[in-house]
């Protein structure tokens, strides 16, 4: 494989880099006051709905700091949207449907609208234009298990029962449902390459909700059919499999191009275990970035130290960024990053 002119695609493809290429996980949200202004005026919905909108608002952590990708604003949950169900988003609350999955015919009832999905795909077109070309768009799914966590509870929740019962009583209507977020997804994917992106994420936030057992038999093939689809369009495929990140064997059985680790393993570790079958994304404690420079130094050090050779590392945080992180001590990190791992 031939070197792109992008730094971001390069390393998720284990070619040699420069330096260690670093983006956040969502680097486009409250902490930027500037997303809060916009934020005042047009409801979240506007904002991934409106591809002017959609763009700006992507780009607004891109024109600040020195980043080498974007990813594209929107939200896991406009899947089930996309399948009939709408939700809003609820101030200390969360994302919050109108109607949660009570029963079988709820699940008959889901019908996908791949038009749901097409200012998304107008606004996709306009951030890759706007774009420098060396910088990556990163377009993005949530794995069918998270995704259908929200859609049994209807609401966050700090245990996702309803979603874990129905595998264990329904295995039939479980199946159902995943086909259809499944397919749904595939199809939106498609649509993000088609529209520019240059790699997918798939968030699995609550893949630690479920049982090893029952990852491998209820979760793993929506996953691993939904990465093969991303693979096959050529197109570097990431996983980010939060909680299951000392499961090494099992997640590579995804057959991910990039395996994005959370906070709690040893990136050193797990490079250890990965052997070069994938590369690896992460994973600096979001919590680091409420701490001094100092230590923001130390904590990054001992990350790219543990990783060693630079290449096939991106650097990320192990989740997403918090509200309450000060925007300076983002230029820091990113800035530390680069000496760091700088040839
Ligand atoms: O990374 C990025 O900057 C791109 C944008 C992005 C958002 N959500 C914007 C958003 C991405 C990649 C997501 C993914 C997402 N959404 C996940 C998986 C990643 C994760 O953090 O675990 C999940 C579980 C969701 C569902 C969701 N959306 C929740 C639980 C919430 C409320 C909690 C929260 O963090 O505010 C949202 C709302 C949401 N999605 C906001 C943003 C910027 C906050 C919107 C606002 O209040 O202005």
């Amino acid at each position: 494989m031939k070197n792109s002119n992008q730094i971001f695609i390069d390393a998720c493809n284990m070619l040699p880099v420069d330096r260690t290429p670093i983006w956040i996980m969502r680097q486009a949200g409250r902490y930027l006051p500037e997303y809060r202004k916009i934020r005042l005026k047009s409801s979240f919905h506007d904002m991934m709905h409106t591809p002017e909108l959609m763009s700006e608002v992507t780009m607004l952590p891109i024109n600040r700091f020195s980043l080498d990708a974007a990813i594209m604003f929107s939200d896991i949950l406009v899947i089930p949207e996309s399948l009939g169900m709408n939700f809003k988003l609820v101030p200390k609350v969360g994302p919050v449907f109108e109607q949660e999955i009570l029963n079988e015919s709820d699940i008959e009832k889901l019908n996908f609208q791949n038009d749901y999905f097409k200012n998304i795909y107008h606004g996709i077109s306009l951030i890759r234009s706007n774009l420098d070309q060396k910088k990556s768009l990163i377009g993005f799914a949530g794995a069918p298990w998270t995704v259908a966590c929200y859609m049994l509870e209807g609401k966050p929740s700090k245990d996702y029962m309803k979603l874990r019962s129905l595998l264990i009583e329904k295995p039939i209507l479980y199946k159902k449902l995943m086909d259809k977020i499944t397919n749904a997804t595939i199809d939106y994917i498609d649509g993000q390459i088609e529209a520019g992106v240059n790699a997918i994420q798939i968030f699995d936030s609550n893949g630690t909700y479920i049982s090893k057992y029952h990852y491998e038999k209820y979760s793993l093939p929506y996953i691993k059919k939904i990465i093969n689809h991303i693979n096959s369009k050529n197109v570097p495929s990431i996983y980010f499999a939060k909680g299951l990140c000392s499961e090494i064997d099992l997640i590579l059985k995804t057959e991910s191009k990039v395996l994005g680790i959370d906070w709690t393993v040893d990136i050193g570790d797990v490079k250890n275990k990965v052997l070069n079958r994938a590369a690896i994304q992460g994973n600096l404690d979001p919590s680091v970035l409420l701490c001094s420079n100092k230590i923001i130094k130390k904590e990054v050090s001992k990350i790219i130290n543990s990783f060693g050779n630079n290449h096939g590392h991106i650097f990320n945080l192990g989740h997403g960024i918090t509200p309450s992180v000060n925007p300076n001590s983002v230029e820091f990190l990113i800035d530390i990053v680069k000496e760091l791992t700088a040839k």
